[in-house]
């Protein structure tokens, strides 16, 4: 099955001359793990944030579980966040006088179902069990974006979208973040992941590469002999 389908996507921010993203077309399965991949200012936040409903395009489509996310209206795009997008950012966005499980809670506040054992669990499940009483600043970063999962999965999203998410962690904790995130893949949660990194890439069932808004058709290939990535080529 097919959760999200995007045609001709097009932005241009107020003033630039510029588009950020240029008629990208594109299909995720459900149950896959994209990586967007591309140099700093090629477009991958400005795609993944008009898939999640975060920004509206200039022209062209995108379907996320058969909403029309292009064409919604403010309301309706918060209702479409709510219901089917978990979001993770670069930096963590965690609350930093309220407990790990207090930030998980202040998730599920939005969502009308604050319980605190189901947070706790939501926890558990991201191996910090023993961390639940602590606040953002007595935990390690890996912790913390641990916790900004835990938060992002509360209302079971078909779609988790994370931009950067091991951007700003030292390897350990990028160890233990996508390892967070190999287990929700297995666990059949569809994820579109941004990254410069191809290691991080790698981990991926699929890799497309966008260079100045525009989508690379054969996406990004591992040239082994060489241990680099190759370019694919560029669409029409
Ligand atoms: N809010 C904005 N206003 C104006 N230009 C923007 C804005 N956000 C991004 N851009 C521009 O759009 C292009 C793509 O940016 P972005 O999607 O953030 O790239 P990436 O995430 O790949 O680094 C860049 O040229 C960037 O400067
Ligand atoms: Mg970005």
């Amino acid at each position: 099955m097919t959760l999200i389908v995007v045609r001709d996507l097009t932005k241009e921010y107020d003033g630039r001359k510029l588009r950020a993203l240029d008629r990208v077309s594109l299909d995720v399965a459900s149950g896959e793990w994209l990586a967007l991949m591309g140099p700093s200012g090629s477009g991958k936040t400005t795609l993944l944030n008009l898939i999640a409903g975060l920004d509206t395009p200039t022209s062209g489509t995108v379907v996320v579980d058969g909403a029309p996310v292009h064409a919604l209206d403010e309301a309706e795009r918060a209702r479409f966040r709510r219901d089917t997008v978990g979001v993770v950012f670069q930096h963590f966005h965690l609350i930093p006088y309220l407990t790990a499980v207090e930030n998980v809670m202040l998730a599920q506040y939005f969502h009308s179902l604050a319980d605190e054992a189901e947070a706790a669990d939501a926890l558990v499940r991201v191996g910090l069990g023993d961390r639940l009483h602590h606040r953002p600043p007595e935990l390690s970063g890996g912790e913390q974006q641990r916790v900004a999962i835990a938060r992002a999965l509360i209302n079971q999203p078909k779609l988790v979208v994370a931009d950067e998410p091991t951007g700003n962690l030292d390897a350990d904790n990028e160890a233990v973040v996508l390892e967070t995130f190999q287990k929700l893949h297995a666990q059949g949660h569809t994820i579109l992941l941004v990254t410069h990194d191809p290691r991080v890439g790698a981990l991926a069932d699929r890799r497309i590469s966008l260079d100045h808004g525009r989508i690379m058709s054969a996406g990004l290939e591992m040239d082994f002999d060489n241990a680099r990535w190759k370019r694919g080529e560029r669409q029409s």
